[in-house]
């Protein structure tokens, strides 16, 4: 089995797999929080070097003040043990997004686990945390026309590879493979310009119930895709 170099999964349907279980939304979070560390050990395992997921994104501050307050309680106690995960794994840990709107000890905290995991290099975790790829644009596009403006960088030299420094995912090969789970067949504003060329894998599995074997399945029908880039393939 070919094993993708790199795989994005935005985390969905947390809120209806507790639903279904007359339990509250929160609580499909804890369940998918604690699946998500699972699933970066067999991400490890399986020889992936890129994994990115979707964890919250700048549209998730419409939720009610308290499943917001709840997430951001999780993410407190997660990044703290994504410090041992990231140590056990040799696990390179990059938050993408605008940290800025989280509390300040979490942006410490998020500070605390890059400086910490920063030299490890056998598989590089991004976790997607107040994350929209238009932001992500507006963000890079900001900054690269102050750089224009202050004689860095002239317009003729900006190209698809310049862009790219531009963007949270610098440095980052762009996805192989993107599951989203729970049955939604949309990008949510997910990576839009890394993805362009990634194959795409949606299942009606809810993210606390997608679990190594569904991971697999995963893989096993990327190997069945025909990737092109345009190109045509030699008989
Ligand atoms: C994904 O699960 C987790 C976050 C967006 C934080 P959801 O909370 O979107 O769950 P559903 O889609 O409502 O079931
Ligand atoms: C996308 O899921 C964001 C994350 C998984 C973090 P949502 O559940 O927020 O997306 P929509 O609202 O269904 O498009
Ligand atoms: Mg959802």
């Amino acid at each position: 089995m070919r094993v993708p170099n790199h795989i994005a999964i935005i985390l969905d349907g947390n809120g209806r797999w507790a639903k279904a279980k007359g339990m509250p939304r929160g609580y499909g979070h804890i369940k998918g929080c604690a699946n998500l560390e699972t699933i970066c050990d067999d991400i490890k395992d399986l020889g992936v070097k890129y994994l990115t997921v979707y964890a919250f994104s700048t549209e998730n501050w419409k939720r009610s003040r308290e499943e917001v307050e709840g997430l951001m309680k999780l993410f407190r106690s997660y990044l703290k043990k994504c410090m041992k995960s990231a140590e056990k794994n040799h696990m390179r840990v990059k938050v993408i997004g605008d940290p800025s709107a989280f509390a300040p000890d979490i942006q410490e905290k998020i500070r605390q686990l890059e400086e910490f995991s920063k030299d490890y290099d056998e598989l590089y975790f991004q976790i997607a945390l107040n994350y929209g790829s238009r932001d992500e644009i507006v963000r890079g596009v900001r900054k690269l026309a102050q750089d224009v403006a202050d004689g860095k960088l002239v317009p003729d030299a900006i190209d698809e590879s310049c862009f790219e420094n531009y963007l949270d995912t610098v440095g980052v090969p762009d996805p192989d493979l993107m599951i989203r789970t729970s049955g939604e067949l949309r990008l949510s504003n997910f990576l839009m310009w890394q993805l362009a060329y990634t194959e795409f894998y949606f299942t009606d599995v809810p993210w606390p119930d997608f679990h190594k074997e569904e991971l697999i399945k995963a893989i096993e029908k990327y190997n069945e895709r025909d990737r092109r880039y345009g190109g045509v393939k030699e008989e």
